[in-house]
């Protein structure tokens, strides 16, 4: 089998359409009590698709489980986001150029919001090959103005209120978005050299609205970003194969 690529979703909302659609399914395995994953094909990809689970601890076991059982060549972590920049939009999409963890707070030390200490780099860069397939994918099926690129913000904290986000907005104005697992998957795939890249689409604005906007958008816009996946996992393969044919030319 080829090596795959790993889409990890925090929750089945995420991914249950993606494992419905895959090609060759291999049955459900739960290999810890509350990690559910299936293996098989999306087009011509070879994919393993789990759901994590909600919150960093969660994302960051789950993709380490995945990297030593399967040795994927990329992790896609796919799923919605509250929009934090004032640019966002309800069923826009953010593609992660880099995220970072915006509750990890070493402030007693003088560290900025966001720094872990003693790590080669607290920033993590999502991976410019699947950046620019991404980017072309989604901008297949949306404009211009609605395909983001740039900072991710991950904590575990949902943010619901304006006073919230802008107090994240103070140390990390540059983010795009707010989610919950992005950066711990980031994290996790940075240590093991494993490109990696956040796609999400947003179901809220973070504000007072955030928990009702998210139940009503979610069933709209998850089918959306699948569509967009399978576009990228095209234009990858495509890509992929014609860099190896040139190589063995
Ligand atoms: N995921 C979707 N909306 C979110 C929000 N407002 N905060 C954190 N994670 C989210």
């Amino acid at each position: 089998m080829d090596k795959p690529i790993a889409i990890i979703g925090a929750m089945d909302e995420e991914v249950e359409e993606l494992r419905e659609s895959l090609t060759d399914r291999g049955p459900v395995c739960t290999p810890l009590p509350n990690l559910p994953l299936s293996t098989g094909n999306l087009g011509r990809q070879a994919v393993v698709v789990c759901r994590c689970g909600i919150g960093k601890v969660n994302a960051a076991m789950a993709t380490q489980y995945i990297i030593d059982q399967y040795r994927p060549t990329a992790i896609i972590n796919s799923g919605i986001a509250g929009g934090a920049s004032k640019k966002m939009q309800i069923g826009d999409i953010v593609l992660g150029t880099s995220s970072m963890q915006h509750d990890f707070d070493l402030g007693e030390f003088g560290r900025p919001r966001g720094i872990i200490p003693r790590l080669p780099t607290s920033v993590f860069q999502g991976d410019p090959n699947l950046l620019e397939v991404a980017f072309h994918a989604a901008r297949d099926m949306l404009p211009a103005g609605k395909v983001h690129q740039g900072l991710i913000v991950t904590g575990d904290q949902f943010i619901g209120s304006k006073e919230k986000k802008e107090e994240i907005l103070e140390f990390f104005p540059d983010a795009l978005c707010v989610e919950m697992e992005g950066a711990a998957i980031a994290q996790v795939a940075t240590a093991n050299e494993v490109p990696h890249l956040i796609i999400r689409a947003i179901s809220d604005l973070a504000d007072d609205s955030a928990p009702q906007d998210f139940e009503q958008f979610i069933t709209k816009i998850v089918p959306v970003l699948n569509r967009i996946l399978a576009r990228l996992l095209i234009r990858w393969v495509n890509r992929t194969r014609s860099a190896r044919h040139s190589a063995n030319r």
